[in-house]
């Protein structure tokens, strides 16, 4: 391995290419350790570029085999070639053709990036910099070229030949080989280009697209799973209904193939026309697979999808522009599962995850802006801030501007940059010119890294019936960052009067209101209401309007009201979780302190109120009955965390609710019984998350009735949702039955790498002292592999990140052991060691002995050599 302590790529720094490549045509003739690469590229200067500029084409550990400009072969001082790259001296001056022929390993491929195996087919991930791996190349995403592939292999091996595009030949060769020719009119940067060979099962669909074009649909798997691919085509459908539908978006090649493979670094990946996803993301059915996996299928499928409008046919013109992409494809997608299944619930789901994962990194070493200026490695920066925070700014652009205008400003973009490779600027300019509105504020949230938080104070003259809210925005420093400009935050708002209903006010002075939102611009920024009849609570970032952390006057008794009143249902599901969390932040310190937990009868009766009101969709109750997890109230707390205290003052307020409530649980529980068939539809899995927390509420209160329950529910389940929930809370309650369903679920799911994954993963995440030797141990288990990373992130990545206790062991062996775990995945996988290493980006936050133990893991990997600059750039960020 190459340890490079690489230099930084910087945003101010770009350049156009100095040569484009127009058409590509390789022939890749496969062979599992020798496979032969040849490719075939117009290329010609580019204006601007000095006449014989030497042509440099990015490689990667490749080995070549041959050069030719024009068919003729280059002599050997005509260029120079090492692994990473090959340079042409001096390029003819007028447009030519550069054919260059490589070799390469897929077997020895561990890092999943380029051409590798996977359960002996082949396949590829070129985003973002594994084009590369393949060939010598403008490895770059504002070259955009014309592919044609043929491929080649022995036909026993792979059958099954697939590239982008539309299949234009295929045949066969001597000696037992074929090959097929795809060919993709659509010009593309090398970062979508994809190829797949294999043995493969296939379950075929069409779709006709609003101007009457027939698609073929075709999902490939591993044979013997096309059963389990159902829902994956249904979600695939109406992604493609749904995108003509609500961005008038419409497929374009006559066919759209997806691969799924089980040797996938990270979730999918949209290449054109031929979209390769983690398995986990495609297959599916009642046995084996939670109502949550029905959903993020949904949801990646749609991802996907959408990429080939926004990505592909737009696409970025660096690697600094991710978010261009990305927010704004996460944000599609959570349209979509808005509406297929319910906004409320599902917004508070997003909300839920940009917390704990986005707010998390923005709090720690490893901040970094929407679209960073400056990277070492670039795939550190697939990350929440850009994908999730990425998404709330477009939603919040959407906020602004309205949905008319919104729309207005989309389709401005797709007219004016189809097939080009733009910026965020552009983006934003495409919004500004068809709105007429000023976004340069607005394009600061692009650049200032951090969570703002956003104060707010409200005074109320009950004789001159106005209402003064007075807000003060402020922004942390961040790596790089020490001084924030003030932003634009968008406050969506009601002032909810002693009736629950929303107040009319008959003026606005101090700040712009639109509809139902404050415009906050100014670092202070006061606005009144008059003609305000009511003193009211104000419901302030309804819907979670603007990524920042409100920290807002109200009192437990307000939020109690808006808990129970509030007509926007994410702000009640707020209210609920911020009086949970001032309530656990408080038996934290008492925890911690070695006192008795409090509790609060008021917050208990909130949470009885919730239970029982069958008039409130199911699915939102079990969200609102869930208490904040460790992770948060630590972030909340924020400084000299003490894990330990946080557990056991949530177990403790945990047992008061199943205790305080038993009677309205056992209710709940009986009355969900499902009967019927098992369905993914959100209603449906709505009933069952319900029913499924109040039973793990029943087991918190203790007792051998709800054990024998819990017991029986998971014996009894006719699905992966309810016997994987049963388990969980078997397992983290500790009690005699845990290790009987974990040897039944062993049993009944054995040779199912998915399904296993759930077990390692209920494992790793149990809250105990053992759970660090039982984790060591289960690496020998025969169906772990430190190679796949599935069974890496299920086992290893679920104790990093979802054991707060057991990882911040106060004796730093949770630490020690992930840091080892790091450095030996290093050696075969740079991302995915990256990736967990990301585990301790919260540090610095926590009680000093810890944070001394977290430190010296962090120095032990920084340390030692050879390093990937994957892992070289987490380490020293998270140091710094
Ligand atoms: N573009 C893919 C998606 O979000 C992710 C690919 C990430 N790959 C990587 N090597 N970082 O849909
Ligand atoms: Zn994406």
């Amino acid at each position: 391995m190459k340890n490079e302590t690489a230099s930084a790529v910087r945003l101010a720094d770009y350049r156009p290419p100095e040569y484009r490549i127009d058409t590509i045509t390789l022939t890749i003739a496969l062979d599992p350790t020798e496979t032969r690469v040849s490719a075939e590229m117009a290329i010609r200067r580019n204006s601007g570029t000095p006449r014989n500029a030497p042509l440099r084409l990015d490689g990667d550990e490749l080995s070549l085999q041959s050069v030719k400009v024009d068919g003729k072969r280059l002599s050997e001082d005509a260029y120079h070639a090492t692994p990473d790259l090959l340079t042409i001296t001096a390029p003819p001056d007028g447009a030519f053709t550069l054919t260059v022929e490589t070799l390469i390993d897929p077997t020895a491929n561990t890092q999943l990036m380029g051409l590798y195996r996977s359960s002996g087919n082949y396949c590829t991930q070129c985003e973002a910099e594994g084009f590369r791996r393949i060939t010598y190349f403008l490895d770059r995403p504002d070259v955009l070229a014309v592919y044609t592939t043929r491929i080649e292999a022995k036909k026993d091996d792979a059958p099954i030949l697939l590239a982008n595009g539309n299949l234009t030949d295929s045949g066969d060769l001597p000696d037992g080989r074929h090959y097929a020719v795809w060919n993709d009119p659509f010009p593309k940067p090398s970062y979508l280009f994809a190829m797949v060979a294999g043995s493969l099962g296939v379950v075929e669909d069409t779709f006709t697209t609003q101007s009457g074009r027939k698609v073929d649909l075709k999902i490939y798997v591993e044979p013997g799973k096309e059963p389990r691919c159902a829902y994956a085509m249904d979600a695939l459908k109406r992604s493609m209904a749904w995108d003509e539908e609500a961005f008038g978006r419409e497929y374009d090649l006559d066919i759209f193939m997806i691969v799924a493979v089980s040797d996938f670094n990270m979730g999918a990946m949209e290449n054109k026309g031929l979209n390769v996803f983690n398995d986990r993301y495609i297959l599916a059915d009642p046995q084996t697979a939670t109502d949550q996996d029905y959903a993020n299928i949904e949801a990646v499928i749609a991802h996907e999808y959408f990429h080939n409008w926004t990505g592909n046919r737009i696409t970025c013109r660096d690697w600094f522009q991710l978010c261009l992409k990305e927010g704004l494809t996460v944000f599609r997608d959570q349209e979509f599962s808005s509406d297929q299944r319910s906004r409320a619930v599902k917004r508070i789901s997003d909300v839920r995850l940009l917390k704990s994962h986005q707010f998390a990194e923005d709090a720690g070493p490893l901040a970094h802006p929407v679209r960073p200026n400056t990277y070492k490695e670039i795939n550190n920066f697939y990350t929440a801030t850009v994908y999730e925070k990425g998404a709330e700014l477009i939603r919040m652009l959407k906020t602004v501007l309205g949905p008319e205008g919104f729309r207005a400003g989309m389709d401005r973009y797709f007219e004016r940059h189809d097939g080009q490779a733009v910026t965020v600027e552009d983006f934003l300019a495409a919004f500004a010119d068809a709105t007429g509105t000023d976004l340069s504020q607005f394009m600061l949230w692009y650049e200032q890294a951090g969570t703002p938080a956003l104060a707010v104070t409200s005074a109320f003259d009950a004789a001159g019936e106005k209402l003064t809210l007075t807000f003060e925005q402020s922004c942390p420093p961040t790596p790089g960052q020490p001084v924030k400009k003030p932003m634009h935050i968008p406050v969506r708002f009601g002032l909810v009067g002693p009736d629950g209903q929303d107040l009319s006010y008959a003026a606005v002075s101090g700040a712009t209101v639109s509809g139902d939102t404050i415009h906050v611009v100014d670092e202070r920024h006061k606005v009144t209401f008059s003609g305000v009849k009511a003193l009211p609570v104000p419901s302030l970032l309804r819907g979670f309007s603007a990524p920042v952390k409100l920290v807002g006057g109200l009192t437990a008794a307000d939020l109690t009201f808006l808990a129970g009143h509030d007509g926007d249902p994410f702000n009640r599901w707020q209210a609920i979780q911020n009086l949970a969390m001032g309530l656990l932040t408080e038996a934290t310190a008492a925890a911690h302190a070695g006192k008795p937990t409090p509790t609060d009868d008021a917050f208990l009766e909130a949470m009885g109120a919730i239970a029982g009101d069958d008039g409130l969709d199911p699915a939102f109750r079990a969200l609102a009955l869930q208490l904040p997890g460790e992770t948060d109230i630590a972030r909340d707390i924020g400084e000299d965390v003490d894990p330990d205290a946080v557990a056991t003052a949530r177990t403790a307020l945990r047992a008061a609710i199943g205790t305080a409530l038993g009677d309205t649980f056992g209710a709940l529980y009986d009355g969900l019984a499902d009967s019927g068939p098992y369905s993914p539809d959100a209603a449906a899995a709505g009933r069952r998350a319900l029913r499924n927390v109040a039973l793990d509420y029943l087991l918190a209160a203790g007792g051998a009735a709800a054990e024998a329950r819990t017991r029986d529910h998971y014996l009894a389940a006719d699905n992966m949702t309810d016997r994987l929930a049963a388990m969980t809370s078997l397992v983290n309650a500790s009690a005699p039955a845990a290790a009987e369903a974990l040897a039944d679920f062993h049993d009944r799911f054995a040779g199912d790498p998915l399904v296993i994954d759930k077990w390692f993963a209920v494992q790793a995440a149990a809250p105990f002292a053992e759970t660090l030797s039982k984790v060591e141990e289960l690496t020998g288990h025969p169906a772990f592999s430190w190679s796949n990373p599935n069974r890496v992130r299920s086992l290893i990545g679920v104790f990093a990140t979802g054991n707060p206790t057991q990882f911040n062991r106060a004796d730093g062996a949770g630490f020690e052991f992930v840091a080892e775990a790091v450095l030996r995945l290093d050696r075969s996988n740079p991302q995915v060691a990256a990736r967990l290493l990301s585990a301790f980006r919260s540090w610095r936050a926590l009680e000093p002995e810890r944070r001394e133990r977290a430190e010296a893991a962090l120095r032990q990997v920084a340390a030692t050599t050879p390093l990937s600059a994957d892992v070289q750039d987490i380490v020293s960020r998270s140091l710094d």
